[in-house]
């Protein structure tokens, strides 16, 4: 009897960047991050897990419908063996239930954004394995407690785990059992929380954040002020979190991307993550929050030169409206707001972006979500 689950998880992107590990085989961080859960009505990955005791020995795994290996020893083979090692302490416990831990395990995961859109997709695609093993073995374990698998797949992917606004505390524990995700707010708590995601490369990155971070570990002295920083911005962001003060959590936001990235130059060789549009879309945010006379927009990048940009649903039509007029996009843009991009905020300097805009492409396609919500349990697919 073939037993099977589906299951989708979000994509989330921090505010309180992960740079650094202090354990690489369990992917302990060297600092805690936050997180906004991304809207999985646009963006999100999708799995199916089935168990069948007559399936050829060994598991499979076929990624956007492509077979791909399940490398004895690697992140996603620790995921599954830890799963399984779950379920079958639930089976020794009670022995009604079948043996699902000892049949091959097929797993098919899909993500519905193009992967050249330039978007991390290991976060939401191991979030999403490990949610997926957990409602087909039945688990009894929490968002959190998952988190401490889904991590050591990829660290982000375990605030992928929960919806709203997440945390990964690093822990202490060389075990690695402290170092999990938790909920700092929910989804509801702040719906008004948007995200314009501004695709300036859809190619791979040069240096994948696996290698960077572990580079930046071991060659940036900036790292270490870092480090001794972080704690108060954890501290300080949640408190805007928790009172909805955009005006701080944009501050904040802003500051640990330039930080983040300023420890990548201090990297040696020196990682650039932000090319000349990445540093043109800071330039308009700063102007525009300099105009409005306090802080409407956020900006944030990871690790490629793809900005997030983070604003208040009221705000997101001047902010979308300044971005289409300097950055005409190759791709066509469903712009909910129907934007008129004349209404920008008195007093605008457009020199600092560049008189007359970028030119076509500088950033090839716009996506606008919202905060959204954890993993969904779906029915077959
Ligand atoms: C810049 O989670 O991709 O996006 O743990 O090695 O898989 P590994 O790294 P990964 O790093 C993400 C780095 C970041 C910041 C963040 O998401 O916090």
């Amino acid at each position: 009897m073939v037993y099977e689950a589906t299951t989708s998880a979000p994509v989330n992107i921090a505010c309180i960047k992960y740079w650094g590990k202090r354990d690489t085989k369990l992917i302990l961080p060297t600092n805690s991050s936050l997180s906004v859960t991304l809207d999985q009505d646009h963006l999100r990955s999708t799995t199916t897990s089935r168990v069948d005791a007559s399936f050829e020995e060994g598991d499979k795994l076929w990624l956007n419908g492509k077979e791909d290996v399940i490398k004895d020893g690697g992140r996603l083979w620790v995921c599954i063996k830890e799963m399984r090692a779950w379920r079958k302490e639930l089976e020794e416990k009670d022995s009604s239930l079948p043996p699902l831990s000892s049949w091959p395990l097929r797993i098919a995961s899909y993500n519905n954004f193009p992967t050249a859109a330039g978007l991390a997709s290991s976060a939401s695609g191991l979030a999403c394995l490990v949610a997926s093993l957990s409602k087909l073995y039945e688990l009894p374990q929490t968002p959190s407690q998952l988190s401490l698998i889904a991590r050591q797949g990829s660290g982000s992917a375990c605030r992928s785990l929960f919806g709203g606004f997440v945390a990964w505390r690093e822990g202490s524990d060389p075990s690695g059992n402290d170092s999990l995700a938790e909920e700092v707010a929910p989804r509801d708590h702040w719906p008004e929380m948007h995200a314009l995601i501004c695709v300036v490369s859809d190619a791979k990155k040069g240096t994948s954040s696996t290698s960077g971070m572990q580079r930046t570990v071991e060659t940036s002295s900036l790292l270490k002020n870092r480090l001794e920083v972080v704690p108060e911005r954890m501290e300080a962001i949640s408190q805007a979190i928790k009172s909805k003060d955009f005006e701080q959590f944009a501050k904040i936001t802003m500051i640990d991307s330039n930080s983040f990235h300023a420890v990548c130059l201090d990297t040696s060789p020196p990682i650039f993550y932000l090319n000349d549009v990445s540093r043109a879309i800071i330039a308009l945010v700063e102007e525009l929050n300099r105009a409005s006379g306090k802080n409407i927009a956020a900006y944030t990048f990871d690790a490629g030169p793809n900005a997030v940009i983070y604003a208040l649903e009221e705000n997101m039509p001047v902010i979308i409206g300044a971005v289409k007029k300097y950055f005409p996009t190759t791709e066509e843009f469903e712009d909910p707001f129907k934007t008129q991009t004349n209404d920008l905020p008195e007093g605008f300097d457009v020199r600092v972006v560049r008189e007359g805009g970028w030119e076509k492409g500088a950033v090839k396609g716009l996506i606008h979500t919202r905060v959204g919500d954890g993993p969904r349990t779906l029915g077959k697919e």
